[in-house]
């Protein structure tokens, strides 16, 4: 049984309008929606659009955060991804989402970068140590502790772990 230690988290990946951290930037899609054609076979700036004559509640609607995953693997951390894939209606729209449940004591996501998205996370339950590295010439490490509630930032293209 996971115990109340086991850590969850969930972050909302979001394209930044900053340009702080990248020489560019996406623009605004040119439609409302474009929920995805799974069957499309090719990608322009995304996956092909339906249509919206075809467009159903299902096309923007995910269930199952609520769900509690089982960390029993080598790196103590499962992903429970909410993208394009799962919504198609994420399309073109630059923002997803995920549920992450580390295993007590050790779960780890290794240090990696978004390129293109900014992050922000909120810690459901347990605690969670978080981080990020500034850029050069500073290079500072800027970490905290996290609880339950507490919602972190992490900034476009900086490397950074939980
Ligand atoms: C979690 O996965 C491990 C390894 O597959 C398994 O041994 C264990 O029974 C699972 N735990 C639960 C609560 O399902
Ligand atoms: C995708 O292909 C499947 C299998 O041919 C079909 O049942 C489904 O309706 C298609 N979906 C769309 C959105 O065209």
């Amino acid at each position: 049984m996971e115990g109340l230690e086991i850590i969850q988290a969930f972050f909302i990946l979001s394209l930044a309008s900053s340009l702080a951290f990248a020489f560019a930037s996406d623009p605004s899609p040119l439609q409302d929606f474009c929920e995805a054609d799974p069957n499309g076979s090719v990608s322009v700036n995304g996956k092909v659009c339906k249509g919206a004559k075809l467009a159903r509640a299902g096309d923007f609607y995910f269930s199952g955060l609520h769900i509690r995953k089982n960390t029993s693997n080598s790196a103590g951390l499962i992903v429970t991804p909410v993208n394009v894939a799962q919504i198609p209606g994420l399309n073109t729209l630059g923002i997803s989402m995920v549920r992450v449940d580390y295993a007590p004591n050790g779960g780890l996501n290794p240090p990696h970068t978004h390129p293109r998205a900014s992050e922000i996370l909120v810690v459901m339950e347990g605690s969670l140590h978080v981080g990020f590295v500034t850029l050069n010439p500073e290079n500072r490490l800027i970490t905290k502790v996290l609880y339950p509630g507490d919602v972190f930032v992490v900034p476009q293209g900086l490397t950074h772990y939980q």
